[in-house]
């Protein structure tokens, strides 16, 4: 590894130095697109043929890395921690219990992986590229991950259930989320839009089909078709696993259709839908946003890559920061 800076070799003011150690340790540390090309150089490779066959065996699992991707992120920064298991597992929390899925197939990717070079790849950037790969095998666009995250050495199941959104969160409560990691609600609504794919099962949306916060009816902001529709596929008697389509429109493709089912109440999730049909100040904001996307469809693909990037930046453990993990389920011992 180069060290990028190298101070031992000059004579300069102490004053000096302290300014330059202390600026490093503020500014983020870089991640580069090219940080295993002498390492692994393959890996980018081998992850994307990974990725397509899982994406050939079912065709959610897109989605499924995607989301992965995004609630590493949102818990102690991009560092795998989302893959530990254990007591502590960030699997067991709220939001990802019974729904958070595609483990076996970051084993897959891991084991690949290591066979081309072994120790070298985080779990947190095989997360990264993943999710881009999903994207792209999608539909939508691809981009240059930014890679050199390794993986941290705890998980944190307290952090998923207070860091994480949930469906029935108010925007303030999204918007405090997203800020908590850099991001601002322009990027609230682009990375809504990975809602484009995947599914969500009944537990996740049915308190908005009938007697919605004790109104008596279903949430009046919900296409009233789509409310039948739902009815009949989340019966009252069932666990809740039922799935529907986020999507309605084009539930495997990434495009635009999320922002234009948010014009005519068809979001599936409480929290899709406020950000065209909600009443708290920010809706301003993220209303106009979302008719801007939903007549740019290439505009909100760009744009989305560039949230995705922003994202995948938070808090990244680097240099000799937390470890390489052999296996993602579990620390190094
Ligand atoms: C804005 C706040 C967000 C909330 C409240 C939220 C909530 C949810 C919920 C409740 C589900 C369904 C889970 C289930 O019932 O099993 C879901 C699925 C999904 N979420 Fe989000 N999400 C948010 C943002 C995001 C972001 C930022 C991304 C990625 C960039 C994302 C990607 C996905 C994907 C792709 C799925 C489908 C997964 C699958 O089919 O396996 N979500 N989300
Ligand atoms: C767990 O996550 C929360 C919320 O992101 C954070 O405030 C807390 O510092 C984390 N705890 C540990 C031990 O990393
Ligand atoms: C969010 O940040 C981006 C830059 O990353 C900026 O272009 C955008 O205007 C910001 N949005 C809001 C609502 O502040
Ligand atoms: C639910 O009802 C409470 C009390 O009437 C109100 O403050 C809140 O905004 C409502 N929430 C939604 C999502 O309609
Ligand atoms: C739903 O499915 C999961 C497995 O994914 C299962 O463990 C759970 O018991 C089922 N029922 C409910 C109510 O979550």
């Amino acid at each position: 590894m180069k060290n990028p800076i190298t101070i031992s070799s000059f004579r300069v003011p102490s004053l000096f130095v302290i300014t330059l150690l202390g600026s490093c340790m503020v500014v983020t540390p870089q991640l580069t697109k090219d940080f295993y090309s002498s390492t692994c150089s393959d890996v980018l490779k081998v992850v994307r043929r990974e990725v397509q066959n899982a994406i050939k065996a079912e065709t959610r699992m897109a989605a499924s890395l995607l989301r992965l991707h995004f609630h590493d992120c949102f818990v102690n920064g991009c560092d795998g921690s989302v893959l530990l298991d254990g007591s502590d597992s960030e699997k067991l929390a709220i939001p990802n219990r019974n729904s958070a899925r595609g483990f076996e197939v970051v084993d897959a990717i891991k084991s690949a992986v290591e066979s081309s070079c072994s120790g070298v790849v985080s779990c947190a950037d095989i997360l990264a590229i993943a999710a881009r790969d999903s994207v792209l095998l999608s539909g939508g666009n691809g981009w240059s991950v930014l890679l050199g995250r390794r993986d941290g050495l705890v998980a944190n199941q307290t952090g998923a259930n207070s860091a994480l959104p949930a469906p029935t969160d108010t925007l303030d409560a999204i918007a405090t989320k997203f800020a908590a990691v850099d991001l601002n609600l322009t990027d609230v609504v682009l990375l809504s839009g990975a809602h484009t794919i995947g599914s969500a099962r009944c537990a996740s949306f049915s308190d908005r089909l009938s007697d919605f916060n004790d109104t008596g009816a279903p949430d009046s902001t919900m296409d009233a078709n789509l409310v039948t529709q739902l009815q009949s596929a989340c019966p009252t008697t069932g666990d809740g696993n039922n799935t529907a389509p986020l999507d309605v429109n084009s539930i495997d493709l990434f495009d635009n259709h999320y922002f234009q089912n948010l014009l005519v109440g068809k979001g599936l999730l409480h929290s899709d839908q406020i950000l065209f049909s909600g009443d708290e100040p920010a809706v301003s904001t993220t209303k106009s946003l979302v008719q801007f996307y939903s007549s740019n469809a290439g505009l909100f693909l760009d744009h989305f890559t560039a949230s995705m990037i922003k994202m995948g930046n938070k808090s990244p453990l680097t240099g000799s920061a937390g470890e390489i993990r052999k296996n993602c389920r579990v620390v190094n011992s």
